[in-house]
């Protein structure tokens, strides 16, 4: 079987191609594959090979990498018809750096044992400005040995990464992560509205909220997008919108009351209703502005 640095890597979206460009960089020899043709060119340049489809990375692959949209490309890239189950080796060591549900997670788990494949769960915080720097973080459960086999090409593309449990913890950590991150900008946007119609200028707000107390670096990424009323999408409203769904269906197997973010979540549904779905979460501020009748600005 090929050594630790032969890595496949499935999804190439907004975060999979610089991820799995910093694996090319730190030396892996890395195969690719995107489920839509066009976004692994600038890999293939780089040295990454092709390949058409999860079976085909996949026994090539030592180690395999995914970084997909939700539970269902989870599902269709390991127990598809050409899924990684069909065609890996028994050894191999499959890593899921995407955001999906415990119990989509804890499916693949059963396949990944029943197959003779090391799984290991390793969502990621920190979004595309992170990813581009190679500075996320990584939240990894599974085996402790998966672990230690997974460490260089963590490191290869994150400034820290966390050994959280055996089983499906870091999936629950990411998707508390995520639902503040929401929440945030929620308030972010309720705090900035707020201020502008009892007279401060924008700019102002921004400013003083940047430096004050309850800045944080998730607070400071979003001052200039908001300041110049930048919604390109690094996070969309629609992921943000799965992620909430995740986090409310998981809480209600364990009976969690979550009010805040039911509430939140049904912001998202309002956002995507009325067009915002592919921009990015932060176009929150606007179903705020127009909440409170403000004149658009867009
Ligand atoms: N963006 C962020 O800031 C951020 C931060 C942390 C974590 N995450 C999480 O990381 C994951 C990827 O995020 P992203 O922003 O890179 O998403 P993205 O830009 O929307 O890319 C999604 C990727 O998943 C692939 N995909 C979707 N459905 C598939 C299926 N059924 N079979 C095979 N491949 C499929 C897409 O392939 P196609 O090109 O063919 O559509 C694409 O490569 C998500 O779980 C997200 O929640 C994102």
């Amino acid at each position: 079987m090929a050594d630790n640095t032969a890595v496949g890597w499935i999804g190439l979206g907004k975060m999979g191609v610089p991820m799995a460009g910093h694996l090319l960089d730190a030396g892996f020899a890395l195969t690719v594959h995107n489920r839509s043709a066009g976004p692994e060119a600038g890999l293939r340049d780089a040295g990454a090979e092709i390949a058409a489809s999860p079976a085909e990375l996949a026994a090539k692959a030592a180690v395999i990498v995914s970084m997909i949209s939700d539970d269902a490309a989870l599902a269709d890239v390991t127990d598809g018809e050409n899924g990684i189950f069909t065609a890996a080796a028994p050894g191999t060591l499959y890593i899921d750096m995407s955001t999906v549900s415990p119990d989509a997670s804890a499916r693949v788990a059963a396949r990944a044992t029943e197959c003779g494949i090391g799984y290991l769960r390793a969502p990621v915080s920190g979004g595309v400005a992170l990813a581009v720097t190679g500075t996320i973080t990584v939240l990894a459960s599974g085996a402790r040995a998966d672990f230690e086999r997974a460490e260089p090409v963590f490191t290869a593309m994150a400034k820290k990464s966390f050994y959280v449990g055996a089983g499906e913890e870091a999936r629950y950590i990411k998707l508390a992560l995520n639902m503040m991150v929401g929440m945030t900008v929620a308030l972010m946007s309720e705090a900035v509205v707020f201020a502008e119609r009892g007279g401060v200028a924008r700019d102002t707000i921004l400013d003083v909220m940047g430096e004050s107390a309850i800045a944080s670096p998730l607070v400071g990424y979003k001052l200039e997008p908001l300041r110049q009323r930048d919604f390109s999408p690094t996070f969309s409203t629609r992921q943000m919108a799965k992620d909430f769904d995740l986090v409310l269906g998981a809480a209600r197997q364990t009976e969690t009351p979550l009010p805040l973010a039911a509430f939140v979540r049904q912001m998202w549904s309002s956002m995507i209703a009325n067009g915002a779905g592919d921009e990015d979460f932060l176009a929150y501020v606007k179903t705020m502005e127009t909440l409170s009748g403000m004149k658009a600005k867009d």
